[in-house]
C-alpha cells in the first residue's frame, strides 16, 4: 500500500513508518522541516509543508491507498491560553486541511486512520468506559471530540474513517515513559495524588499491530479505543515500575495540590485519569501480545532478564 502519514516523525510515528516499511508498504511522511541530518531509511519519501496551513503538500495526499494522521503540538506542559489554542489548531486545523485534501481522489479507496485520545471521555472514576460512552466536558475531550469531527467528514467523500483513541503508548526511546523512568531510576518515584486513577495504556508493539489491523481490515470504521485489555490503577503502576527496575517506591505520594500548583490545569492529566477497555478491537477479534502492565513494562525497560 501506499500511505501518507502527518506527524510521522514524532514518537508514535517513527516506529510505525519502521514496521510499515519493514512490511512492504511504501510510506510519504509529511513533515514541518526536512532536516538533512535526518536519515530517511528505503521505502519513505519525505514532503516539506504545514499541515496547519493549505499548501502544494496537499496535492501529493490523494495518490495514497491509506492516510495516517498523527500531527499535534505536545500536550506535555503547562497550559497557557496560547498552547491551548496550539494543541486545538495544530489538531483540528491540520485535520481539515487533510480531509481537503482527500476530496479530490479519482475514485480509488482510501482509508483515513486518524489519532485521537482516550482523553475524549473526559475523566472518570472506576466504571469502564467503551466506544459508546459519550464524550466528556473538559478541554482535551472537547479537542478530541471536534478532532474526530473534523477527520469523520472525510467519509462525506467515499473515504472508510478509523479514529484511534489511543490510550498512553508506552514505549522505548521517548513518550511518557521517556518521563516517568529517569524519576523512578533516581529512586524518586511515587503514586501520584491518591494514587486511585485509572491508566490506560498501550504497548507499542500492539499499537503498531492495531493500524496493520484495521488497515488490513476494510469493513471496520469510526471509532476505536486502542488500549490494554488491563488498565491499571495509578498506585499499580508506581509498584509494576519499581518492581521492573528494581528500585522500590518508598517516596510517599506527591500530594495532588502540589501537582497542581506546579503543572496548573494540566496537572488533571496526571492526576485524573478514565478506565477504557478496547471493546471493538476484542469483538473484531484482535489479540493483545502485551495485555498485562508489568510483562509490558518488563519487555520494553528489562527485556534481557525475562
Ligand atoms: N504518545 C501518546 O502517549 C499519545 C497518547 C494519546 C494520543 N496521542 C496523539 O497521537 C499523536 C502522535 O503522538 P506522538 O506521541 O507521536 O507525538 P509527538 O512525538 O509529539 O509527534 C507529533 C508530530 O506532530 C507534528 N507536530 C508537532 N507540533 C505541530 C504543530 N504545531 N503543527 C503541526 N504538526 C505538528 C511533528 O511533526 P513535524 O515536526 O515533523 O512536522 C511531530 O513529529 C499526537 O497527536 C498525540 O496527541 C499520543
Amino acid at each position: 500500500m501506499r500511505v501518507f502519514v502527518t506527524g510521522g516523525t514524532g514518537f508514535v510515528g517513527s516506529m510505525l513508518t519502521e514496521s510499515l516499511v519493514k512490511k512492504g508498504h511504501a510510506v510519504t511522511l509529511l513533515t514541518r522541516k526536512i532536516k538533512k541530518s535526518r536519515v530517511v531509511p528505503q521505502g519513505v519519501s519525505m514532503v516539506e509543508g504545514d499541515p496547519g496551513k493549505p499548501g502544494s503538500w496537499q496535492e501529493k495526499v490523494p495518490d495514497h491507498d491509506a492516510v495516517i494522521n498523527l500531527a499535534g503540538a505536545s500536550i506535555f506542559r503547562r497550559w497557557t491560553h496560547a498552547e491551548k489554542r496550539l494543541i486545538r489548531d495544530s489538531r483540528i486545523q491540520t485535520t481539515t486541511h487533510l480531509v481537503k485534501a482527500l476530496e479530490n481522489r479519482s475514485g480509488m479507496k482510501t482509508t483515513l486512520l486518524s489519532a485521537s485520545a482516550v482523553g475524549y471521555y473526559g475523566f472518570h472514576g472506576d466504571e469502564a468506559l467503551n466506544e459508546d460512552t459519550p464524550p466528556g466536558k473538559d478541554f482535551l475531550a472537547g479537542v478530541a471530540r471536534d478532532w474526530e469531527v473534523a477527520a469523520s467528514e472525510a467519509t462525506a467523500f467515499g473515504v472508510r474513517v478509523v479514529l484511534f483513541r489511543f490510550g498512553i503508548v508506552l514505549g522505548s526511546g521517548g513518550g511518557a515513559l521517556g518521563e516517568i523512568v529517569p524519576i523512578f531510576k533516581k529512586g524518586l518515584g511515587s503514586p501520584l495524588g491518591s494514587g486511585e486513577q485509572w491508566f490506560s495504556w498501550i504497548h507499542q508493539t500492539d499499537l503498531v499491530r492495531i493500524f496493520l489491523f484495521l488497515m488490513e481490515h476494510e469493513d471496520l470504521f469510526g471509532p476505536f479505543n486502542c488500549t490494554a485489555p488491563e488498565p491499571v490503577q495509578n498506585k499499580e503502576l508506581t509498584k509494576a515500575l519499581a518492581k521492573v527496575l528494581g528500585r522500590p517506591a518508598i517516596m510517599p505520594p506527591v500530594p495532588g495540590f502540589l501537582i497542581r500548583m506546579v503543572k496548573g490545569e494540566f496537572g488533571n492529566v496526571l492526576l485524573k485519569g478514565q478506565k477504557v477497555m478496547p471493546e471493538k478491537l476484542l469483538n473484531a477479534g484482535f489479540q493483545f501480545q502485551h495485555p498485562s502492565i508489568l510483562a509490558a513494562l518488563q519487555d520494553l525497560l528489562n527485556p534481557v532478564s525475562q
